[in-house]
């Protein structure tokens, strides 16, 4: 059997945060299971980088997007080594490879009569530079600039999407397996059975993509440039070549918000260029944090590294997969996060392993026939194989528990301790019973796994089924889930407390009205201009030079529309002196001055009389 699972690749606008760990952390284990059970397995990551939204983004910053890209990307393979993703490629949607490929399926497209050429008709938003539907303004402006929009047609290839509506449903319907869970299913089959329209797929209005061939004004729609990714990444010199092949078992593991983009205009996609559809569309569902929607200017964002270096990768990896039932919602809450690792890792497995090694070792045992009889091994390899052939991770680590909960028992019954109890025989057993764990639990944690074979003091590969007895050199090693005591859990909440300070903030902050101690944290100062210069290519930017009493400033104003340089000079202006520095158009902003309107329509911030530069505003 061969088995290709796939992450969604993640837009380059952010480094990646407990969400994005969540989705590549399930599909890793699957990936290791699969190898652990011998088939040939691929796994794929990435990283989506075309799209204005990126362009922007990259703008902001001074940077070219493939310079702002290669950041957030090397970020994203970084962040995946340290939490042990065993991706065998990691593909970039501006990787030239793909781009060449992306290029070949519109052409197949086009040449199969799948691609037209129309007009896009919609709400446009110019400062924005993109298209909004009626439903995304807020009373007839654009929500961002709020702004009038304009009704604007631009010249748009069309895929023929309606085409396939009536074999898209057919496919659902013929393979149950093809969008899990069932819910997902349902809502994507009631979406296309209500009837589906072509699709735009290229756009004028920016270059930042893929050029459609032939046609260099437009670009290929970033989400069909985005998508092919899993196809193009199985067609380069990797090893994961042949894997998009009829027979292999392709799975795309995606959270539930971007479905209708894997489970209709993918497959249709496919269908039109007579490539095979993948296996399974797996929809997971989103991580809340403690009951609140995680997002930045929440203040709540996890980052999975912070977490991980604070407990262990394995313990963070054990706890997302265990806590959720892949598919559903889930709730992060961080004394959540430290209850099971207490009482899962370090009190049943961790336990487990250090009584018995500790016991070994007292009694300086050599502990020889070893059997797993007196454990239900059999009926819990069904269980951990059936959960993780349906993709239920956390499944499989409960019968892994049972195991687990069984061996304490058995140890708590058989009481080795007792000088007349056959200890050899009891320990060995046990001994036994914690080498085939390790290798059940190696596809998710990894690390922690090896480390528990190594104590046990077993050096063998990982094979399945791994329960042929073998010999022990067994040694007690540090424990390898050292129990968090309650001075340690006070320190680590508080430490990661901050995300719900600033959540608190954000609420306060509902009635629009800010505290007078966030006012104060402001640190607006007089500051006179020295010197001002044009920005290069920017027709509204102006380099400032200006004094703080003794310290100069370099600011990057907007005000070039309604300033002329010299005019500047002498000036007094109230400056925030305590910004976060920024760099726009490659020039560095050490701060803001204060000014009202825009464009030419501009006045600067002024004092009514001499004031020197330096002293407070308040
Ligand atoms: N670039 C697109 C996907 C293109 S795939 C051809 C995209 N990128 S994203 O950076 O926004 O990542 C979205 C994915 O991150 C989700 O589908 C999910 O896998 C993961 N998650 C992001 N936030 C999440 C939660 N709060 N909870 C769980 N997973 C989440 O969409």
């Amino acid at each position: 059997m061969s088995f290709y699972i796939t992450t969604p690749i993640y837009y380059v606008s952010d480094v990646p945060h407990i969400g994005h760990a969540y989705t590549t952390i399930v599909c890793d284990t699957l990936a290791r299971y699969h190898r652990l059970r011998g088939h040939k397995t691929g796994f794929l990551s990435g990283t989506d980088e075309h799209g204005l939204k990126i362009a922007r983004m990259a703008e902001e910053r001074g940077m070219q997007p493939k310079a702002y890209a290669d950041k957030i990307a090397e970020a994203y393979r970084s962040s995946w080594k340290a939490l042990e993703i065993s991706n065998d490629d990691f593909i970039r949607t501006t990787d030239a490879d793909h781009e060449a490929l992306v290029q070949e399926l519109w052409k197949t497209l086009e040449k199969n009569g799948d691609i037209y050429l129309g007009h896009y008709e919609g709400w446009y938003c110019v400062p924005c530079e993109q298209f909004y539907t009626e439903k995304e303004l807020v009373d007839g402006n654009c929500q961002v600039h709020k702004k009038p929009v304009e009704k604007v047609r631009e010249e748009s290839y069309y895929f023929r999407l309606s085409k396939y509506q009536d074999a898209l449903l057919q496919h659902i319907d013929a393979n149950p397996r093809f969008i899990l869970p069932e819910s997902r299913k349902n809502e994507v089959r009631a979406f296309i059975a209500q009837g589906l329209d072509d699709l735009s797929v290229s756009r004028t209005s920016f270059t930042w993509g893929v050029p459609v061939p032939g046609r260099d004004n437009h670009v290929i729609y970033v989400w069909i440039d985005a998508l092919s990714n899993y196809w193009t990444a199985t067609r380069r010199k990797t090893q994961l070549e042949g894997l998009w092949d009829e027979g292999v078992e392709v799975v795309h593991m995606i959270g539930k918000e971007i479905s209708r983009f894997h489970a209709v205009f993918w497959p249709a996609i496919l269908m039109a260029a007579g490539i095979r559809l993948p296996t399974t569309v797996f929809c997971h569902g989103w991580w809340t944090v403690d009951g609140e929607k995680m997002s930045k200017t929440a203040g709540n964002v996890i980052d999975p590294l912070k977490l991980a270096s604070d407990i262990s990768v394995d313990a963070l990896r054990y706890f997302v997969l265990r806590e959720v039932p892949l598919g559903a919602d889930g709730d992060f809450n961080h004394e959540a996060f430290l209850q099971r690792y207490n009482s899962e890792l370090a009190n049943d497995l961790g336990n487990l392993v250090n009584r018995t090694l500790g016991m070994v070792t007292k009694y300086a045992l050599t502990p020889a026939s070893a059997s797993t009889s007196p454990f239900n091994l059999a009926a819990a390899f069904d269980a951990y194989a059936r959960a993780l052939d349906d993709f239920q991770p956390s499944k499989a680590l409960e019968a892994l528990w049972a195991l687990v909960r069984e061996g304490n028992t058995y140890i708590d019954q058989k009481a080795p301790w007792k000088p007349e109890s056959p200890r050899v025989e009891i320990l060995g057993n046990v001994l036994e019973l914690c080498r085939v764990l390790s290798h059940l639990l190696e596809p998710f944690m990894p690390e922690r796994a090896l480390a528990m074979r190594d104590q046990l003091g077993v050096d063998e590969p990982t094979a399945w089924p791994a329960w042929q007895p073998r010999s022990f050199s067994p040694r007690v090693g540090t424990p390898l889930f050292p129990r968090v005591e309650e001075d340690r859990k006070k320190e680590l909440l508080e430490r990661w407390r901050p995300h719900k300070k600033a959540a608190a903030a954000v609420e306060e902050k509902a009635d629009g009205l800010i505290s007078f101690e966030e006012f104060g944290k402001l640190d607006l100062r007089v500051a006179e201009v020295v010197a001002a210069e044009a920005v290069p290519k920017a027709k509204k930017l102006l380099k400032l030079t200006v004094d703080l009493g003794g310290e100069r400033r370099q600011v990057v104003a907007g005000i070039a529309g309604a300033y002329e340089p010299s005019a500047l000079i002498g000036r007094k202006v109230i400056f925030v002196a305590n910004l976060k520095p920024a760099t726009i158009r490659g020039v560095e902003s050490q701060g803001m001055i204060l000014a009202a309107g825009e464009a030419e329509i501009l006045g600067l911030s002024a004092l009514d009389r001499d004031v020197p530069a330096g002293t407070k505003v308040r």
